[in-house]
């Protein structure tokens, strides 16, 4: 099986597999192979915080041109893994090919499937890009082409628990890299004292709450597949609902400036059943006082396309004004695409990992904020 991710968090799902039992994994960009049986592919599905899909590979051959991608995909027996009445949607994914157009390609695919179905059968699945039942996957990679049935569907940042979006809010499973690369120990403290709509802080919740991230969705691509062992999946879920931790025994506490965001936070905290973990106010982070340390602090600072370049700066000094001034033996995190702005938090880092938001290039900057952390020289002379 294939388990997609984003960049920077390829180590972060492997553990998450390995825990889960996945055998002969193999890292590679964005993505982590494993093997391993109908079971696994169900809690994968399930229970991973950092995979966006799980895909499950039928076919893998060589493409030149065109005619070979049709022809190779007709040879498949596709009546194993789908019926005429169901409706099919197909992602391609094209890395230094002949094939230049990924629509195209998906076409192409079609094509073979529908025809192979009206020729047996008279009848052919439908195409439906939004919501199909089947979602099938084509990978080419040079002349290598391979094609998968995507068992999520869906992609699995999709937990159910967000309602309206706020200003700029984190894809969920990045928000859930961000916490597992934290290092948090999900027994001391947390706070995020930009939370918008709270992605972080209610990825973390669920995490030391240890609700699976999937627990609230209803709809997995695999639930279509004639495969579907109904009551394996049951068993799953329900072990998985007798494994929730029942309370928190520390505080976490999300803040916003803005009061729209902080009740937003508030109700999406309530769907993802987190109401009573996480304590919401709002207040400028400089004045937020934070439960008692040690803990984590992650702040997710706005990257200020539209702000004036001294603003932001001045706004990001006084981010490590108030880490300096409130969060004494904490942990500090930032997490922002702004990296000439990130040089004005005016504290050294201890640690900086390289990730991506969509396609802005970002830093998660780690400040260790211990008894006598110093100000550094010259601003400008870390993070370069
Ligand atoms: C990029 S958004 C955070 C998005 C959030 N991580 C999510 O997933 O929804 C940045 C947030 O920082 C808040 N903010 C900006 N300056 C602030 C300040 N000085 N104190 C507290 N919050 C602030 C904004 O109101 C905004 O909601």
């Amino acid at each position: 099986m294939v388990a997609k991710t984003l960049f920077g968090l390829e180590e972060t799902l492997s553990k998450e597999l390995i825990a889960l039992g996945a055998q002969k994994i193999k890292q590679l960009t964005r993505s982590v192979e494993f093997y391993g049986g109908q079971e696994l592919l169900y809690k994968a599905n399930l229970w991973c915080r950092t995979a966006t899909r799980i895909l499950v590979p039928i076919k893998t051959f060589q493409v030149r041109e065109a005619a070979d991608l049709y022809r190779k995909a007709r040879k498949i027996d596709w009546g194993r893994f789908l019926n005429a009445n169901q409706t099919i949607a197909i992602n391609a994914v094209i890395i230094n090919s002949v094939f230049d157009n990924s629509l195209f390609v998906a076409q192409k695919t079609k094509d073979a499937i529908a025809d192979q179905f009206r020729d047996n059968m008279g009848k052919r699945p439908s195409v439906d890009l939004k919501s199909p039942d089947i979602r099938i996957n084509v990978y080419i990679n040079q002349s290598e082409c391979t094609l998968s049935l995507d068992s999520s569907n869906e992609p699995l940042f999709k937990r159910g628990y967000r309602g309206e979006t706020g200003k700029a809010p984190l894809n969920e499973v990045l928000a859930a890299g961000i916490v597992l690369l934290s290092g948090w120990d999900g027994e001391s403290s947390f706070v995020d004292g930009m939370c918008g709509s709270g992605t972080i802080l209610i990825e973390a919740g669920l995490m030391a709450r240890n609700i699976a991230p999937g627990l609230n969705r209803r709809k997995f691509g695999f639930m279509n597949w004639p495969d579907y062992d109904k009551n394996r999946f049951s068993q799953i879920c329900t072990e998985a609902r007798e494994q929730i931790r029942p309370k928190l025994n520390f505080e976490m506490l999300g803040s916003d400036i803005d009061s729209r965001q902080v009740k937003l936070a508030a109700s999406n905290a309530r769907r993802a059943g987190l109401e009573k973990d996480i304590r919401f106010t709002r207040s400028p982070l400089i004045d937020l006082i934070p439960p008692i340390a040690p803990g984590v602090l992650i702040v997710n600072p706005p990257y200020g396309e539209r702000l004036a370049v001294e603003n932001i700066n001045d706004s990001y000094h006084l981010m490590g004004d108030a880490f300096k001034k409130n969060f004494t033996d904490y942990d500090a995190f930032v997490f922002t695409g702004n990296l000439s702005a990130a040089k004005h938090i005016g504290l050294r880092t201890s640690q900086r990992i390289e990730m991506y938001n969509g396609p802005i290039e970002c830093r998660l900057l780690k400040f260790e904020m211990y008894r006598g952390t110093r100000k550094v020289k010259h601003p400008l002379e870390d993070l370069n």
